[in-house]
């Protein structure tokens, strides 16, 4: 935990019973949420560790960059709520403001934005790694690859103690990231990789490498452009996430940052966190039509059977995702742009959310929908395969995984992360000799 003092007052006592040996741990203050008990002296001071699996209880570090109130369904970039930034700002605003923490002036947002504009494309020889892949490779799989390649081609920026180092690193997976996610989608569909265009916004660059092709002229449309935007500020950042802190548990042993990006990444490919939108879609088609959502519903709410409301629930909002409200406006805002009135998928998608929300099962659980519920739709009606969804997250979350590598790494009470466990196997036993084994 870093050097910060923290305002706040208070502890808590934990008394071991049939003893006299008691810890005080100080109750630590943020500037806005509940107390924290500081725990880092207690297995000094009582020789007992906290047991906490999921981590749902546990701070694992302090951070300024983004602030969620789960049960009022608060998401906060820098103190700013998503729901102004979603209306008034853009990916590359929100990305300086997680990275800085303010929001730039016009001459630092120009200055931003070429820095990121102009180093969109990638070493040729990183062109090859794709060759390596099979066809049919989940264009996850090709970014997590390629983006732990980058280490092996961009050693002018890997001292992580020198600042400058770290600036060059983060500006690179900003913008060469979205590059690698486009070729690994025209990779799968076999056609020719299309180079950036540093004139084009972020956005539209990434509709453009992805849809273009040589053969023809391609002009982005600004409606569908604004809102890739959007749902790439709304995916930038989500406090200590799977993903997030993967990326810091990874940073914190002095991993360079394109590895720890890669681990980023692959965290974030499970349908339990960024997988959940492909998911959606695939249950979505596997109920097919409004008229089975009871019976899905029944399978759901069956404690024998696996099956979940994909796009539905979080382990901290206990209300509705901010991200999903914005969300389902823009999704009703794309497919009127692209002329579709009555979208199948779309119409069961609300019924679902409808009858869920009315359900004892999901209301007594404080189930909602969440930012992945109609996140796969708007993706399907903009022309991405399924496959690329999580890719698209991992695009957008790159900004937030940057930002929160870098605050840790400018920590100077920064350490290695290192949880404790219950150890539940084999007491401690002689070796037996095979020929003594019955
Ligand atoms: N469908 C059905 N039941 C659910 C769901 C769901 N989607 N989510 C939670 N529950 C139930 C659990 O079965 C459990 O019920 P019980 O108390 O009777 O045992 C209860 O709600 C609490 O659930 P937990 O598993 O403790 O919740 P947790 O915080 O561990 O899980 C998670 C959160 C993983 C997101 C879960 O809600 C889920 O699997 N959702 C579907 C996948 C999804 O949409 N993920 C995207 C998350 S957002 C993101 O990463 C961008």
């Amino acid at each position: 935990m870093s050097g910060t003092s923290y305002s706040g007052s208070g502890s808590v006592t934990v008394t071991l019973d049939g003893s006299n040996r008691t810890a005080t741990l100080p109750l630590l203050q943020g500037t806005i949420g509940p107390s924290v008990a500081d725990m880092r002296k207690l297995y000094a001071e009582l020789g007992i560790f906290t047991f906490d699996p999921g981590y749902g209880g546990t701070a694992a570090c302090d951070s300024k960059i983004t602030y969620i109130d789960g049960d009022a369904g608060v998401l906060l970039y820098r103190g700013y709520p998503i729901e102004q930034l979603a209306e008034h700002s853009s990916f590359l605003e929100v990305a300086y403001l997680l990275m800085y923490g303010e929001l730039p002036t016009p001459a630092q947002k120009a200055e931003f934005d070429r820095g990121v504009l102009h180093h969109t494309m990638l070493h040729e020889q990183l062109r090859s790694f794709f060759n390596g892949f099979r066809r049919d490779a989940h264009p996850m799989a090709v970014l997590c690859g390629v983006v732990g390649a980058m280490s092996a081609f961009y050693h002018d920026s890997l001292d992580i103690n020198d600042p400058e180092h770290r600036r060059i690193s983060a500006f690179r997976l900003i913008a060469k990231v979205p590059t690698i996610a486009a070729w690994a989608y025209k990779y799968s569909i076999g056609q020719p990789f299309v180079y950036p265009r540093n004139s084009l916004g972020y956005a539209e660059n990434m509709l453009y490498m992805m849809h273009a092709v040589p053969a023809e002229e391609y002009t982005v449309n600004p409606v569908l452009a604004r809102a890739l935007d959007l749902i790439l500020v709304l995916h930038a950042d989500h406090e200590q996430n799977a993903s997030t802190s993967t990326v810091r548990l990874a940073g914190s042993t002095g991993a360079n940052p394109f590895a720890c990006i890669a681990a980023g990444i692959a965290s974030l490919w499970g349908p339990a966190h960024g997988g959940a939108n492909e998911a959606v879609l695939k249950m979505l088609a596997d109920i097919g039509h409004v008229a089975h959502i009871p019976d899905f519903l029944e399978k759901v709410k069956d404690k024998n059977s696996a099956v979940r409301l994909m796009g539905f629930g979080h382990r901290v909002y206990k209300n509705y995702d901010p991200r999903a409200k914005i969300m389902q406006q823009t999704c009703h805002a794309v497919l009127a742009e692209l002329g579709i009135k009555d979208d199948p998928l779309l119409d069961l998608a609300v019924e679902l959310e409808r009858v869920a929300l009315h359900d004892e099962y999901f209301v007594s659980r404080k189930l909602y929908p969440n930012v992945d519920f109609y996140s796969g739709i708007i993706l399907k009606a903009m022309g991405f395969p399924t496959s690329m969804f999580t890719v698209l997250f991992a695009v957008a979350r790159t900004v937030g995984w940057v930002s929160q590598w870098m605050e840790m790494i400018e920590d100077p009470a920064q350490r290695i992360g290192r949880p404790r466990q219950i150890y539940t196997g084999a007491p401690q036993r002689d070796y037996l000799p095979m020929s003594r084994r019955t």
